[in-house]
Formats: C-alpha cells, structure tokens, sequence
C-alpha cells in the first residue's frame, strides 16, 4: 500500500457550501444483489426482468480507477467499495489491488452481505483490502430468511465471518439494520454472540433511503432506546469519536467485552460532518446518501476528459454541495416525499 501524501493536493481539497470537506469515496462496483432485503430491494418491487445495469453501462475496473485517483487528488483518503452486493462483481480482487496501488489511499474498505465471503475473503485480503464490514441483521434462522427477503442463510454469513476472520480480517464491523417488530428484539442474542470477538456490531436505524421500501417511521428504533436496553443488560461507556466524520457513536462494554456503535442518521442526523462522496456503477457522482440525482462523470470519462478536466468536474461539484436530507427530514417528507436515489444504485 503506498500511503504517500501528495502534497499539492492538501491545498486543493475543495470544501462544500457548508464548509465540509471530501474526504471519503464509496464506490458501488455493480447494482445486482444475491439478497432481496425488504429495507433495500424488496422482492417484490424487482421483478425478474427487473433491468439491471448492463455490462457495457457498467463503469470498468480502469475507469474506476482513474475516477479514484480523481478524487484523491480532490482529498479523497478513504475507499469503501459496495453495491448492490459487490462480492457479484466478478475478479473483485483485481479492483482491489488497484485500488490499494493508488497513491494517496490511507483506507480501503468493502461492505458486503458476507455469503460469497468464503470464496472470495483471502484473495480480497491478498490484494491489499485493508478492513471488512458485513451486514447482518440477526442471529435467528427465521428472521434471517425474512430479511434476506428469502435467499439467504444466516450459516451462510457466519460462515463468511470465519472465513473473513481466517484470511486475516480482525475486528470486523458487522452493520444491523434495526426494524422495530421485526429483529429489535434479537439484539442481544447478537451481542451475546459477538462480545468478546473483537468485532464491533453497529446498529444502523432503518433509513427512508430510495423510496421503494415504503419506509415507515414508526420501524425505526431510536438509538437511545436501544441503548438504554443495551445498557440495562450490560453497563456501556461512551468512546471519544475517533475522527470527524466518523458516523457511529461508539461504546465500551464497561466489562472489557469489546465496543459497539448507533448510527443514528434518522434520530440525530449527522449531516454536518459528513465528508463523503458515492459513486454509482454506471459512474454518476451523488453527494448525499438522499439525493434525488446523481451527477454524470462516466460521459466526460468515455469522451476523453483528461485527468485535470475530471478533477475540475468533481471538484465543482463538491463545492456546490449543500446537502443535508437528514436535518430537513421532516419539513421534506412533510412536503411530499421526495423520489431519492434507491440503496441498492449506492450503496450506503
Ligand atoms: C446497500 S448495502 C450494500 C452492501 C452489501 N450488499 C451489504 O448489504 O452489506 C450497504 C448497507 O446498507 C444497509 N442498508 C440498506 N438499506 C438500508 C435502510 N433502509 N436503512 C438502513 N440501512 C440500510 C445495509 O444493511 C448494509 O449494511
Ligand atoms: S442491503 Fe445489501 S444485501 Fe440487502 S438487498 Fe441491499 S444491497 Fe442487497
């Protein structure tokens, strides 16, 4: 990995309209999932001609790359690949190794549901993935099924974490989207399961991201209160935020028994500090997780914009940004919701 700071770039980094800088690139390498969560692709919203990127929409390996190295040079330090299910996107590991041959990237990271893990985990960690996230949900067979809208198992993702846990990958961050009535009350069996491991289970509140899951507030368990339940079991101590931007709110087992984290994005937006960038599959840049659109960045790519041009693009368009969809929650869904970006096109 060549962490070599580039030095003209400092100077640079462009801040957004509310002062935020870029700091953060997620790269969804292909919209196409194995699971068929209710909260992200409910089945029955994609049926099965439901169209998918093609291949030929899809952005290749050498354009990601060089949109990466674009970003960097607008202050990028961190890459999380994602998806749709990005384990899908076949000869992932080659990405990776060159992603992780970019000068300039201090973090490279993959969020995946886990199930392809046991083929995939070694080679993704031989190519130079530095840190892993897996979604998951729940430790209950049934539950499982349902939020995975029936194609998966949750062996299937335990198995994944041993694989990851094998290849190398210590300290995982396992994400559990939390819906109330559906998997709220199964949080501490995954505590249970996981205190000790050195992995940090981060409860995610159920978002209205994209409009098709026909989010509905009263799912959403406020971190507090589930904090509060936590707590009651086992006594918590709050972590200092380990870098702006940081998104969880982390706590310590006061027994040793390892950290957790709320990602409270509904109950206590955290619009103010957010430094990251999306990148879709088919290359469109969208910079809030809520947007409505996305900004074209494939077109000037397949034209022929030098590498300045697309740095000069990128970095205009950061500097326009004024998002901040969680704050304005209420007054926009009070409005008339307004159509946003679906999950699965950003992946998080
Ligand atoms: C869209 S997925 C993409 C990567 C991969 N397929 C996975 O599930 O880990 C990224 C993360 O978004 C979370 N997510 C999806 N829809 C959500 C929602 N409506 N609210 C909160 N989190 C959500 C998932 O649980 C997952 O942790
Ligand atoms: S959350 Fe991840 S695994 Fe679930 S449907 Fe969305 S992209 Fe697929």
């Amino acid at each position: 990995m060549n962490r070599a700071v580039i030095p003209h770039v400092l100077n640079s980094a462009p801040l957004d309209a509310l002062t935020r800088p870029l700091h953060d690139l997620r790269i969804s390498v292909i919209d196409r999932c194995n699971f068929r969560c209710p909260y992200c692709m409910p089945e029955e919203q994609y049926a099965h001609d439901h169209a998918f990127l093609a291949k030929h929409e899809r952005l290749r390996f050498e354009e990601m790359t060089r949109l990466a190295r674009a970003f960097i040079a607008q202050g990028v330090r961190k890459l999380r690949l994602t998806g749709g299910e990005p384990l899908l996107r076949r000869e992932l590991p080659v990405l990776v190794r060159m992603l992780a041959g970019l000068a300039g990237v201090e973090d490279l990271a993959l969020t995946t549901n886990g199930v392809l893990l046991p083929r995939l985990a070694q080679e993704l960690r031989d190519a130079g993935l530095m840190r892993l996230t897996v979604s998951l949900d729940t430790l209950d067979a049934e539950t499982f099924r349902h939020l995975s809208g029936g194609r998966g198992e949750v062996a299937e993702v335990l198995a994944g974490i041993a694989a990851a846990e094998q290849a190398g990958f210590s300290k995982l961050k396992l994400n559990c989207v939390v819906m109330r009535g559906v998997n709220d009350v199964q949080v501490l069996d995954m505590l249970e399961h996981f205190r000790g491991s050195g992995h940090i289970v981060r409860f995610i509140e159920y978002m209205d991201v994209g409009t098709i899951n026909g989010w509905q507030a009263e799912r959403v368990v406020p971190s507090a209160e589930l904090l509060a339940r936590i707590g009651a079991r086992w006594p918590l101590e709050p972590l200092a935020r380990g870098y702006r931007g940081e998104v969880a709110e982390r706590y310590a087992f006061a027994d040793g028994g390892g950290e957790i984290g709320f990602i409270s994005s509904v109950s206590q937006p955290f619009c103010g500090d957010c430094t990251r960038a999306r990148l879709s599959a088919d290359g469109k840049l969208y910079t809030c997780l809520f947007a409505q659109t996305g900004h074209d960045l494939r077109a000037p790519l397949r034209a022929g914009a030098s590498d300045a041009e697309l740095e000069a693009l990128i970095g205009a368009r950061w500097r326009q940004r004024a998002d901040r969809y969680s704050e304005l929650r209420a007054d926009l869904r009070a409005a008339g919701n307004p159509e946003k970006v679906e999950m699965y096109t950003i992946g998080g």
